[in-house]
């Protein structure tokens, strides 16, 4: 079990918000992998790509920890998250009888792959040991998370029959937007695109483990333009 490196941190309120919105979105990826892992049941899937799967929701429940230790020594987590922000980690433990193939879009190919991109940027750009040691630890395991996530995709969605496809691409496109307003902070209301940028803004200044909100929202854009790029040949 990997844990935080010694080394003091500042205290920082913008920084341990951060951290604590961190540790919710890690938190909520628990239960959306696990709903992946149930989907992979239900439908009869081979034992090692459960294997996958379920060491994948043990990572995210690491990164969480490490991430609430982070905000824990930045001055202290917050437990709540405020509203209109759509971290949902109870809502996504709720019983589901969604397919497999709509979990790992939304799951695999869409949330991993941002966060993968979202971390590889901000590790390049963080010098504080303490932080950069979590975002070194986070980012070798999104890694493995993307490629399982996208071998998945690449053998479950050209399988599926056109009208499906056709959904998936709806829901895909709404899936974009919903990561522009969690990962990113675009799409939010004002008030609350304000704060949530100058938090990250705050951040960045500080060489806390953030980018610019402009620099991220620019790191999701262009990840999402990825995604797109990608699925556009496993479903047409
Ligand atoms: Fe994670
Ligand atoms: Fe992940």
């Amino acid at each position: 079990m990997f844990e935080l490196p010694a080394g003091s941190l500042p205290r920082n309120d913008a920084a341990r918000r951060f951290w604590s919105e961190r540790t919710w979105s890690e938190f909520a990826a628990v239960p959306a992998v696990s709903q992946v892992v149930l989907a992979l049941v239900r439908e009869g899937a081979p034992l090692d790509t459960l294997g996958a799967y379920t060491s994948i929701a043990d990572d995210e429940v690491r990164h969480a920890l490490l991430s609430r230790e982070l905000a824990q020594k930045l001055g202290g987590y917050v437990d709540e998250i405020p509203e209109g922000l759509a971290y949902a980690p109870r809502g996504l433990a709720t019983p589901s009888d969604v397919p497999v193939h709509v979990w790992a879009l939304a799951n695999g190919c869409f949330s991993e792959t941002v966060s993968l991109s979202l971390i590889r940027a901000r590790h390049a750009e963080t010098k504080h040991p303490v932080v950069r040691a979590v975002l070194a630890e986070t980012l070798k395991d999104e890694a493995v998370h993307v490629r399982v996530a996208w071998e998945l995709a690449e053998g479950l969605l050209p399988t599926l029959d056109a009208d499906t496809k056709t959904d998936l691409r709806g829901y895909g496109a709404d899936l974009a937007e919903m990561l522009r307003r969690t990962f990113g902070t675009q799409g939010l209301p004002p008030a609350l695109s304000r704060s949530e940028r100058k938090l990250r803004d705050r951040t960045a200044e500080a060489g806390l483990g953030a980018l610019t909100a402009q620099a991220e929202n620019a790191v999701v854009d262009r990840a999402l333009e990825d995604i797109d790029e990608r699925l556009k040949s496993l479903l047409d």
